[in-house]
């Protein structure tokens, strides 16, 4: 395998902001970079759109406006702040963070890409990012989006999913970026990668401004690139969901707290995909007499590691009281308790099973 030849990437520069100054998308965080915003998005960004991103990052910032409100929130409130957002220790990292900052900062986060980096949930890519959009200094930031747009414009054949080339990659980068514009820089060759040099057979080459310059382009292979890992397969999970309603309550669990979405609450469910006879004989094992089970139908969620695959049920039951549930009105699951993405299937159904009172 041929090491990466990096010669021609200074030719990106110039034709890669120019693209941007045009197409920059306005964003929140980008109109106002102050380096809490800068911080929080990128953290949201991980893992999710953009759009996806915007309500919560509002939400987040009218709620916890500041490092130190941050560093002092409950876990109920941030779990809430972040429901549906998925990868939940991104937010408990983001305070553990911030409580750091506050005790050795004075609550602004550092102009120090080093000292960003020792913050809990800050990896290279963040410290990065915020060390060139809230501070104009001339760091990398290199994420899969980026990754994917150098591998192609390099026609690169080394494995970017292993670390030594991914610091390569960012070597190259410090060395070719406009040390005086970082900031754009950046964002230009994310926002390329996010819109344009897409993944999974869609780049849109045709209104790529690096196209000219881009070596898996002109070997008409754009798809061979970047080279990674392969993933390993998820494992699977059946699951039968109960929404579980008693005097137009519903009740609710606290998940374990350790493990998969450790501290979230869930509605009550068995392993495997039952049946209404084995529902209803699960249900009374866990002292719950049910009458009238209706089905909700199925639904999926993906993990990293794991799909579920879900049959939902909505069973009226009589009300009780030694069961281990929390009877919660809707009112108070939408203000007060934070459920898994996982599951919006089933919360979705809530609205037309529970009256808002
Ligand atoms: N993805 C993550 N951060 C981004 C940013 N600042 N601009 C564009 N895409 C991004």
């Amino acid at each position: 395998m041929d090491v990466t030849d990096f010669s021609e990437l200074p030719r990106i520069v110039t034709p890669l902001l120019a693209w941007y100054r045009g197409t920059a998308r306005a964003l929140p965080w980008r109109s106002d970079p102050k380096p809490y915003h800068v911080w929080l998005s990128e953290i949201m960004l991980q893992q999710t759109r953009v759009e996806a991103v915007k309500g919560y990052y509002h939400r987040f910032l009218q709620k916890l406006p500041t490092i130190a409100a941050l560093a002092e929130a409950d876990e109920e409130v941030l779990l809430k702040l972040w429901e549906g957002l998925g990868y939940y220790n991104r937010v408990r990292n983001l305070q553990k963070a911030a409580q750091v900052v506050v005790k050795e900062y004075g609550g602004e986060l550092p102009a120090d890409y080093e000292a960003l980096l020792k913050l809990p949930g800050i990896g290279r890519y963040t410290a990065g990012a915020i060390s060139s959009i809230a501070f104009g200094l001339p760091c990398p930031a290199v994420d899969g989006n980026v990754l994917r747009v150098i591998a192609r414009v390099t026609a690169s054949e080394e494995n970017t999913s292993k670390e030594p080339v991914k610091r390569n990659f960012e070597s190259a980068l410090a060395a070719s970026m406009p040390q005086n514009d970082a900031s754009a820089f950046n964002q230009a060759l994310m926002e390329l990668g996010a819109t344009v040099c897409l993944p999974n057979g869609a780049p849109r080459c045709e209104v790529c401004p690096l196209s000219h310059i881009c070596k898996a382009h002109q070997l008409g292979n754009e798809l061979a690139f970047p080279l990674k890992d392969q993933k390993p397969a998820r494992r699977i999970e059946q699951r039968t969901v109960f929404v579980v309603l008693s005097e137009n309550r519903v009740g609710i669990q606290k998940r374990p707290p350790k493990g998969l979405l450790r501290g979230l609450w869930e509605f009550p469910s068995a392993e495997g995909k039952l049946d209404r006879e084995a529902a209803i004989c699960y249900l009374k094992i866990i002292g719950l007499t049910a009458h009238n089970l209706v089905p909700l139908g199925d639904a999926k969620h993906i993990f990293t590691h794991l799909e579920w695959q879900m049959t939902g049920f909505a069973v009226e039951c009589t009300p009780c009281s030694d069961c281990a549930l929390t009877w919660v009105t809707l009112q108070q699951l939408r203000e007060e308790y934070s459920l898994p993405g996982a599951l919006k299937a089933y919360t979705a159904a809530l609205g037309s099973l529970l009256s808002e009172k």
